[in-house]
């Protein structure tokens, strides 16, 4: 199929176009390069000896975004495009409203124009806030604890309401877990701009001697070891999870409006985590016991059992795998892709 990747140059949109392109798929990316560098799609040619079509464009510019439909007629899009700092959505929400909301809408009236009415959307477990209980299925409430979360749902929604209005639509909202982990390649992996928010690539700063200890947020919560547990997936699973999502579309034509979890089914805790990253890059990484990080829950963890069932995916890498690849990309490429 011919597939536009919005924010196809970031972190999981990268990871994903070299599994489309070894799945025979045709790419084209669209990217305003506000949290990527293009030097991740070269990068992606590289390790797939295949070729993508770039365009650095916002996709709420609707007269660009146009012309790229009708110069690539895709005929499904995998929609990544958008920000995604929690601390920053609670400072300057209207930045995240205007960009992932608007940013949406904007894409959306393109894609009816253009007749391409195929789109899988980038979602989050952020969507389930604090769940009751865990493992979280897809029929479980979903509410908000920040405006980038809010960002999601309002999306969801909006895809849902379309999809309802008009049923020639196929909309796959994919709420992912926790990705970490990079390309085996070691070419392609996470680059966050500044001190990272999220714990793996702290610890992967503090490993290669960038950032002197990791902070752990909290050891009072009602977890084994009393730090956070997360469900931490391959971003190279995760990747695979979008091409069953289009192959679904392709071979189903009208799959209606979906939801499916993507994430492992168990849950680490951070204590766990800067263990298993530290047998993976030889070196043992100092932390501290800090205070609890606001908005922060105990335990987050998937029932993936719908996307095996429906999709026919389930993540295979386990947590040694994630860290092994995370550590050889960030040793590797200490400054990331250097801008
Ligand atoms: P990322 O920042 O690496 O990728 C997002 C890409 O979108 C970047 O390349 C950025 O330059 C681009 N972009 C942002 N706004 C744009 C706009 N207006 N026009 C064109 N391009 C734009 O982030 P990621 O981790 O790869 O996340 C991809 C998607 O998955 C996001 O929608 C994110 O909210 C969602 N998600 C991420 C996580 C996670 O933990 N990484 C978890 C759940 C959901
Ligand atoms: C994981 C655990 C922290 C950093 C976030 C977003 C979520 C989704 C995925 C996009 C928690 C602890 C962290 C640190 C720590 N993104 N931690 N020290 O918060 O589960 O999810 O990314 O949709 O919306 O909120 O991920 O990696 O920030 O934290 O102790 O320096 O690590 O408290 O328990 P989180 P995270």
């Amino acid at each position: 199929m011919k597939i536009l990747v919005t924010g196809g140059a970031g972190y999981i949109g990268s990871h994903t176009v070299v599994e489309l392109l070894n799945a025979g798929h045709e790419v084209a990316v669209v990217d305003n390069l506000s949290n990527a560098s293009v030097r991740s799609l070269d990068r992606v040619e590289e390790i797939t000896g295949k070729k993508v079509h770039f365009y650095e464009v916002d996709i709420r510019d609707d007269v660009t975004l146009d012309e790229v439909f009708k110069n690539e007629q895709p005929e499904a899009v995998i929609h990544f495009a958008g920000l995604k700092a929690v601390g920053e959505s609670v400072e300057i929400p209207m930045k995240y409203f205007d960009n992932n909301i608007g940013g949406t809408l904007t894409l959306l009236h393109v894609m009816k124009k253009a007749g391409c009415k195929n789109m899988v959307f980038s979602s989050s477990a952020t969507v389930y806030g604090k769940p009751e209980t865990v493992p979280i299925r897809e029929d479980f409430p979903t509410s908000v604890t920040n405006p980038y979360g809010r960002t999601k749902l309002v999306i969801e929604d909006i895809l849902k309401d379309l999809y309802k209005s008009d049923p020639s639509w196929n909309v796959i909202l994919l709420r992912y877990f926790n990705p970490i982990g990079a390309h085996e390649s070691g070419r392609i992996g996470e680059d966050p701009s500044g001190i990272p928010n999220n714990l793996l690539p702290y610890i992967a700063k503090v490993a290669v001697g960038k950032l002197e200890k990791v902070s752990v947020f909290g050891n009072d919560y009602d977890t084994p070891d009393g730090t956070g547990v997360r469900d931490y997936i391959h971003v190279v699973d995760l990747a695979k999870g979008h091409i069953k999502a289009i192959e679904k579309i392709e071979k189903e034509k009208h799959v209606g409006c979906k939801i499916y979890n993507l994430g492992t089914g168990t849950g680490y805790s951070v204590l766990d985590i800067i263990e298993a990253f530290g047998k993976a890059c030889g070196k043992e990484i100092p932390y501290v016991i800090a205070g609890r990080r606001e908005g922060d829950v105990d335990t987050v963890y998937a029932d993936p059992s719908l996307a095996k069932e429906e999709l026919g995916w389930s993540a295979e890498y386990d947590l040694s795998k994630m860290c092994a690849d995370t550590w050889r990309w960030q040793s590797q490429n200490p400054d990331g892709y250097g801008e």
